[in-house]
């Protein structure tokens, strides 16, 4: 897939005839060659300003994409065990470990990268140094470059997630299907994407610099994608927009908006522009109480009633505005919507199951 691919430019993932199509072809067959809006896409990172549901939405990701029998990877890299959490199981070493099986078979792995102990393999991969590296960390030298260095740390994060897109097996098939990244938050990620330039000024050549090179090459290629997780109020919006216009000035490849936490009217459209308006017909609304058997104090119920819906209405308006201005960023949009008990393992998979619904996965 190329940029100029039209499915990047298409509002909404939802295209019920080639979904059909898919639904013809020999099960094993889809498996392969699944209809969505990222075919091709092998590295996801998933962004948004933080608290929007940017953990939610990578680990829900994961499970959409391995849906199916495929092996997907989610790769945490901001040290706060949030899949652990999710998945409910025990703090994630640096290691690979599967977390949860998807819907009709299929694996989730996931893996949270410490920086200090990619430095470790890093130097070991190269220069077979992990004892040195070992007695540079017990000295706190590792953590003090990491911190002194941010393009060095982050190179070493994207790395590992580049190092996994392309890892092969013996048969030289890719060990996982996907790479699904919980990535650092809007506002830095282009500078985190970006390994190239923010290592230019470390290193001009050697391993370092060769590995940036390898990084962004991944980066760079259809093979990932960049996805912006967003709530539709006006602050993450704007976040949203400016990120994405920040990544394509870098030449870095834009994603899909998840737009998150979406409250859906409760009321018909003639109800809410009225009550935009203030112009809800009290009366009836006090009648109704009324023949609802609420006797005392129906008029105050039918005013505070008119009051939150007048609320509603403003909230659901303003919801409508930030669409609209997502929207002109010309990407595909899939909406999740409040779950009003809050977030759980269910809650993960029925997103999962949106999110392939709409052509996201
Ligand atoms: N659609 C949703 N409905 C209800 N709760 C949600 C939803 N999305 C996220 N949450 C909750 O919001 C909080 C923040 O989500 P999280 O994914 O950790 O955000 P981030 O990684 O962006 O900080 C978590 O408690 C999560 O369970
Ligand atoms: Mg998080």
């Amino acid at each position: 897939m190329s940029d100029s691919s039209p499915q990047r430019t298409r509002r909404g993932g939802r295209h019920p005839q080639s979904r059909q199509a898919v639904t013809d072809l020999d099960d094993n067959l889809a498996r392969v060659a699944r209809d969505t809006d990222w075919d091709g896409v092998r590295l996801h990172v998933v962004t948004g300003k933080g608290g929007t549901g940017k953990t939610t939405v990578a680990a829900s990701l994961a499970l959409a994409l391995a849906a199916g029998g495929r092996k997907v990877l989610l790769i945490e890299v901001e040290g706060r065990q949030g899949i652990a959490q999710l998945f409910d199981c025990p703090p994630l070493p640096y290691e690979e470990r599967k977390v949860a099986v998807a819907p009709d078979g299929g694996d989730v792995y996931a893996l949270a990268v410490d920086p200090e102990e990619a430095m470790l393999e890093y130097l070991e991969m190269f220069y077979n140094l992990r004892r040195a590296g070992k007695a540079l960390t017990r000295l706190g030298l590792i953590d003090f470059a990491t911190t002194i260095a941010p393009g060095l740390r982050d190179v070493l994060l994207t790395g590992k997630a580049s190092e996994a897109v392309r890892r092969k097996d013996k048969k030289g098939r890719f060990v996982y299907d996907a790479v699904v990244m919980d990535a650092p938050p809007t506002g830095r990620i282009s500078r985190f994407l970006n390994v190239n330039t923010e290592v230019a000024g470390l290193a001009k050549m050697g391993p370092i610099r060769h590995h940036a090179d390898t990084v962004m090459k991944v980066i760079r290629s259809p093979e990932t994608a960049v996805h912006f997780v967003t709530l539709l109020e006006e602050m993450p919006v704007q976040e949203t927009v400016d990120g994405i216009a920040d990544l394509r000035e870098l030449g870095l490849p834009v994603g899909g908006l998840m737009v998150n936490l979406i409250r859906p009217p409760i009321l018909p459209d003639d109800d809410l522009s009225a009550a935009l308006d203030d112009e809800l017909d009290v009366e009836a609304i006090r009648m109704g109480v009324k023949a609802a058997g609420l006797e005392d104090g129906a008029a105050e119920i039918a005013r505070a009633l008119a009051i939150e819906a007048s609320d509603h209405a403003r909230r659901s308006s303003l919801q409508e505005r930030e669409l609209a201005r997502l929207a002109d960023a010309g990407v595909p949009q899939y909406e999740l919507p409040l779950l009003s008990d809050g977030m759980d393992l269910a809650g993960l998979y029925e997103f999962a199951e949106e999110l392939r619904k709409q052509g996201a996965a």
